[in-house]
């Protein structure tokens, strides 16, 4: 049987070894809470579109991308950044056009309903603020989410995220479901997760809890990526906001235009969330994250308590951000992740034939994910394999991560600049990294 694995772990270097150089030296600084990728670091020292560049000059082709998303230092972002803090850059309590600016280029692209947006520093930042309104609206208490699930890093979502805990339990309000992938459905997944949800409803309403909230990510990034059928969230949104919950979507990962098809990762099950979360790629690197609500729901809250958030949505937040919806429309970056998506998926898809070590690859757009299995051909998630397969792609000058329950699902997730060439690059280091 294979282990389940915790997100942070996964290819990560073991602090418990301890190191030499600047290995010795973040240890030094940053103690337990160190998490470097690799068993053996990477010194970065520049990067550029989908390019970074090592300390020793190495170039790598960056695949683990989820935050400079429209390209590493892309020069609109960097100009409107440079601009506006050599400007004016201050707290949230004053009227600065360009904060608004922003926020109704942002609300352009959201459902109408979703007209407030609350902007903060970081994706756990908006979640936890998330689950505090779904509580107020709701009356409930309970939250429902996917077994590998990770949402962030404050108490309330860490509590609801599976994947951070290494020993502690889960808490009596939350009650996961598991991810919607055939592994736990089947054929039908749509009408499989509306059932396990529908069941953790009845596990919440028979604690006292009730449920306040139904809360995933758009794509399941750490549950392994599952994003077809599209459509198969709907049921199970629709069971819980029926019984009075609210869903929140949680787009830090899939959202401005990484799926494809469509800007929000939940538009693919077209579902209308109560609330949706983003962040990472949102600043394509200024730390910047939002919720967006209905105004009836925020007052709700608001009734109750103040929120106020000294750094969210500063007027460079707001620049950085204004310049990532422009880059994105401009350069036609989500139609981009579309075609170079569709030619990468299918690259892997004919690899998967041929191998039996490659047992499945999935995602929409530029934010795929690619399993891998047990030598023996049983289809058995193989995380020491993928730790294998990671290092082989390094060696060939590519970045790239693990995600899913048992660590052995390559996250596949470039920048959405990446051209042809890129892709049949990364096909190509892949095909050898999985060969023997
Ligand atoms: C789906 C999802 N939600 C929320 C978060 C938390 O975002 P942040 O690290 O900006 O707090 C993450 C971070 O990895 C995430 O993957």
């Amino acid at each position: 049987m294979s282990q389940v694995r915790q997100i942070l772990d996964m290819n990560a270097f073991d602090a418990s070894l301890g190191g030499e150089g600047p290995v010795a030296r973040r240890l030094d600084n940053l103690g337990a809470a160190s998490v470097l990728f690799y068993r053996q670091p990477i010194e970065m020292v520049a990067a550029k579109g989908a390019w970074m560049e090592a300390r020793d000059g190495t170039r790598y082709l960056d695949f683990y991308n989820n935050v400079p998303s429209v390209g590493h230092s892309h020069p609109a972002v960097v100009a409107a950044v440079s601009a506006q803090i050599a400007t004016l850059n201050t707290n949230t309590r004053y009227l600065v056009g360009i904060v608004d600016d922003y926020l109704e280029a942002l609300k352009a692209k959201l459902h109408i309903e979703l007209s407030n947006v609350v902007m903060t520093c970081s994706g756990s930042e908006a979640n936890d603020l998330a689950l505090r309104v779904a509580r107020a609206v709701s009356g409930k208490h309970g939250i429902i989410v996917t077994e590998t699930a990770y949402h962030g890093n404050t108490a309330l979502v860490t509590e609801a995220s599976p994947s951070a805990l290494k020993r502690s339990p889960l808490p009596d309000h939350v009650v996961t479901v598991p991810a919607p992938g055939s592994a736990a459905y089947g054929e039908d997944i749509a009408h499989g997760f509306h059932a396990s949800v529908v069941a953790a409803m009845e596990t919440l309403e028979a604690r006292g809890h009730g449920t306040a909230a139904f809360l995933a990510d758009s794509i399941f990034s750490s549950d392994g990526i599952f994003a077809d059928p599209a459509g198969f969230l709907l049921p199970a949104v629709q069971a819980v906001q029926e019984a009075g919950g609210l869903y929140i979507a949680d787009e830090v990962q899939p959202g401005f235009g990484r799926t494809g098809d469509a800007f929000w990762g939940y538009e693919r099950h077209g579902i209308a969330p109560d609330i949706v979360t983003m962040g990472k790629p949102m600043g394509n690197g200024f730390p910047m994250a939002g919720m967006a609500a209905r105004p009836e729901h925020l007052a709700a809250f608001c009734e109750d308590v103040g929120y106020f958030n000294t750094f969210g949505g500063n007027p460079v937040a707001a620049a950085a951000g204004l310049a990532v919806l422009r880059v994105i429309d401009e350069e036609g970056l989500q139609d981009n992740a579309l075609r170079v998506g569709a030619h990468l998926k299918a690259g892997l898809s004919e690899i998967a034939a041929g191998s039996e070590r490659v047992t499945d690859v999935r995602g929409a757009g530029l934010f795929l994910g690619v399993d891998l299995g047990a030598a023996d051909g049983s289809g058995a998630p193989d995380a020491g394999y993928t730790v294998q397969v990671i290092d082989r792609m390094r060696a060939a000058g590519v970045l790239i991560g693990a995600a899913g329950r048992y660590g052995a699902t390559l996250k596949v997730r470039p920048p959405l600049c990446l051209n042809m060439a890129e892709a049949d690059r990364f096909i190509e280091a892949f095909a050898g990294a999985v060969k023997g």
